[in-house]
């Protein structure tokens, strides 16, 4: 359903909207949800939107990826899509080749610099000089928005594929981090017993002309949450191995990592 006809009052609506309110009605009978049950509930969802929590809530019961599994069972023989989650941000910066999408800062810690590559093409083969755009969380578990020692929109950027679709760029190994718990939804999380944890990612929105644009989630094995993502986001088909090497490499001294992701992007329907 697309926001246009949600929004519009569309024919869509009009038969989504009694189903899902009669399923919620069986439910409340079922369990003899009280009057005073009832309004927690209210103002819970009240308070949901007043944090703006409610991609969150979408994500962490797991909706979102029921939504995208329905959204791209047609997809033929692209890369598997997967859920965008509530913390990318328009507009990041563009990164000129030789791409980095980090500054170093104060306190960064211990990490490995990791060299993520691969080749953006349609899902017949044919190169694609298309825009890739990376978001992810810094050494020690945290994105930019939360972590005021990093310089804004640092583990982000887009950045320009060159028409053979080749594409290489320098970032570090993320961690497992836990999504935010201080709102609504933490205590959401809590009151279910549901623990907050996501495995190590790389986010990654593709877009190139004629064709779909993809969201996606790269994941790493041995990942303690691989097989327990609190949102339910891991897809074996998006596991990539990282490479160690010994020795330096493109202005990098000692050892680094490298991870390939060769990704395949849809051709737009009727295009
Ligand atoms: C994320 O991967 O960025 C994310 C996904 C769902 C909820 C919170 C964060
Ligand atoms: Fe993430």
């Amino acid at each position: 359903m697309s926001t246009t006809t949600a929004v519009g009052g569309s024919e869509r609506l009009a038969r989504v909207l009694p189903d899902a309110l009669a399923a919620l009605h069986e439910v409340l009978e079922r369990h003899r949800v009280t009057e005073e049950e009832w309004h927690a509930v209210l103002r819970f969802l009240t308070d949901v939107g007043r944090a703006d929590e409610f991609i969150l809530l979408s994500d962490v019961t797991q909706t979102s990826v029921l939504i995208d599994a329905m959204s791209h069972a047609a997809d033929d023989g692209a890369t598997a899509s997967d859920v965008e989650g509530p913390l990318y941000r328009e507009d990041p910066p563009w990164r000129e080749a030789p791409v980095k999408i980090y500054e170093d800062y104060d306190g960064m810690g211990e990490c490995d610099v990791l060299f993520v590559s691969g080749r953006v093409t349609s899902t017949d083969g044919t190169p694609l000089p298309a825009v890739v755009d990376v978001w992810q969380t810094g050494p020690d578990g945290g994105y930019d928005l939360w972590d005021e020692r990093q310089p804004d929109y640092n583990f982000r950027g887009r950045f320009r594929v060159a028409d053979s679709g080749v594409y290489e760029f320098q970032t570090v190994v993320p961690k497992p981090y836990t999504v935010p718990t201080d709102g609504p939804v933490g205590r959401y999380l809590d009151a279910v017993g549901q623990h907050p944890w996501r495995p190590a990612h790389i986010h990654f929105k593709v877009s190139a002309e004629g064709h779909r644009t993809l969201v996606t989630q790269v994941f790493f094995p041995g990942d303690p949450y691989l097989s327990d993502d609190t949102i339910g986001a891991v897809k074996e088909a998006l596991v990539r191995p990282i490479e160690r090497h010994d020795g330096g490499r493109g202005g990098v001294d000692g050892p680094y990592a490298t991870c390939g992701f060769d990704i395949r992007l849809q051709p737009a329907r009727g295009g």
